[in-house]
């Protein structure tokens, strides 16, 4: 089936034309998807009522093996029916609302900054697919930035210092800059990964800045030099001209390719409103 895109930022990010992505199956439609994400780096399809199986099923058919080792699962059960579903909601087992200093709600916090999803894990995450089932009346919006857009738009010297560099993702790190604490074996199961710092992306051949807030080190470099300059590229990305912010209605789901994009949360009134996205991520194999 030929599907339209409407690109819904200067950069990247596209809505797809109507289709449900439940019934796609055959390989040329998956195939127009992969060369959009190619493209777009973010495509937004509304209007799909996905189960969290039929959601599984979709991002294998698309992209292949699941990312399951998640940050969450080594703090706390999901309360969902496997592990390959992140729960990004505010929710406890019974559906109401966590409290405020529930530690998950803590440790989700960690959202709201710049990230990029399973850059912790070796292989690291590839596509995320997040789906809406419950969105706040305001707020809660995700903001994605083009690290595409962003690595061309560095100087010639910056392009040459930054070649060859490797970069420490850990989560621990992530949620520790806001304070958050691990027991030792928690600390023990998220050591972390190491990544180049700039990717060069198979079939576009884009290159791409791979940092984030799960970045906590440039390897072999003093770590206070390492993290001041992973901090300037986060804000060089993050300026607004290279960011799209989507503003969730119930049904969407988002894909984004985690090589080519950073994302972070909104805030939203989480005391007295209901916010619930599940997300699949599989991984660059
Ligand atoms: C995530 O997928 O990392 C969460 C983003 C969001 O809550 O908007």
């Amino acid at each position: 089936m030929a599907l339209t895109f409407q690109k819904v930022h200067p950069c990247f990010a596209a809505e797809v034309s109507p289709i449900d992505l439940r019934g796609v199956h055959d390989p040329a439609t998956l195939a127009e998807i992969r060369a959009a994400m190619d493209e777009y780096a973010v495509l937004v399809f509304p209007s799909q009522p996905f189960t969290d199986a039929e959601q599984l099923a979709f991002a294998q058919r698309l992209d292949g093996e699941l990312h399951t080792k998640t940050g969450a699962r080594v703090l706390v059960k999901s309360r969902l029916s496997n592990e390959a579903v992140a729960d990004i909601s505010n929710l406890d087992e019974a559906g109401g609302i966590m409290k405020s200093a529930d530690r998950r709600r803590m440790y989700s916090l960690g959202n709201r900054l710049w990230h990029t999803d399973a850059s912790f894990q070796d292989p690291p995450g590839r596509y995320s697919m997040l789906s809406a089932k419950i969105v706040p009346s305001v707020g809660g919006d995700t903001e994605f930035a083009d690290m595409r857009a962003a690595y061309d738009a560095l100087d010639p010297e910056m392009k040459v210092r930054l070649e060859g560099l490797r970069v420490h993702h850990s989560i621990a790190h992530s949620r520790q800059t806001l304070g958050f604490e691990f027991s030792a074996d928690e600390a023990e199961a998220l050591k972390g990964a190491i990544h180049p710092l700039v990717r060069t992306l198979p079939r576009s051949n884009r290159r791409s800045l791979y940092v984030a807030a799960h970045a906590s080190r440039i390897v072999d470099w003093p770590v206070p030099e390492g993290r001041l300059l992973l901090r300037d590229l986060i804000e060089h990305a993050t300026q607004r001209e290279f960011v799209y912010r989507h503003a969730w209605r119930v049904g969407d789901l988002v894909i984004w390719d985690n090589r080519a994009t950073m994302h972070r949360a909104t805030p939203f009134d989480d005391a007295t409103h209901r916010r619930e996205l599940h997300r699949v991520t599989t991984l660059d194999l």
